[in-house]
């Protein structure tokens, strides 16, 4: 019985790598979407750089790329997000029909010092129709917890300014809010641009 199930159990496993090495099969399991099926994400309502109150609901049928910074971040934020701006531009440029079916958002955790007017200013900067949102401290939690993104302030030492340590990562999910992949921020625009067409229906 044993050498019966562990040879069954050898052919098995002798398949799978050899599907695995099939090219063939390798492109039919990339055609679902890496992030299919994850639990990120979920409902929310923030407020924009305009001082509107803006909910998840209100891009329904839009696909979103979503970033998690804040504007006082020195080095990191600023450059995923000219590169995953640029990617998405890049795009647009290769499809114009693109321009109404994908929403980028900027969600701040820092919403002490990020309000509506800062984010105004900083959105601006990186694509014509990027949104920074914000919130209360209990709502960037709430939304923070719901896409998985952790973030932790830190004091400068010799300062009375601080950083907050944050995750990073360049959500795309589809129209009706749900994940579909990461996006590579440190890519090339091309990079990324790729992988927003790849994933869109
Ligand atoms: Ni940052």
């Amino acid at each position: 019985m044993m050498n019966k199930f562990l040879s069954v159990f050898s052919a098995t496993l002798l398949m799978s790598l050899l599907a695995a090495c099939n090219p063939a099969s390798q492109t039919n399991v990339e055609t679902e979407a890496p992030l299919t099926g994850a639990d990120i994400g979920g409902s929310f309502t923030l407020t924009n750089q305009d001082g509107e109150k803006v909910s998840d609901s209100d891009f329904a049928g839009q696909y979103r790329i979503i970033y998690f910074g804040f504007t006082y971040c020195p080095d990191v934020c600023p450059v995923d997000l000219l590169a995953l701006m640029q990617g998405l531009a890049l795009a647009e440029k290769n499809d114009p029909s693109l321009a109404e079916k994908i929403q980028p958002i900027f969600i701040s955790i820092d919403p002490e010092r990020d309000g509506p007017e800062q984010l105004k200013q900083y959105v601006a900067a990186f694509h014509p129709r990027l949104i920074g949102l914000t919130g209360t401290a209990e709502e960037i939690a709430d939304v923070a917890k719901k896409y998985l993104i952790i973030y932790d302030k830190r004091d400068v030492p010799g300062s009375t300014e601080y950083l907050i340590d944050h995750s990073r990562q360049g959500y795309f999910f589809g129209p009706d809010g749900e994940p579909v992949a990461l996006l590579p921020y440190d890519g090339t625009p091309q990079q990324i641009a790729d992988e927003i067409q790849r994933w869109m229906r």
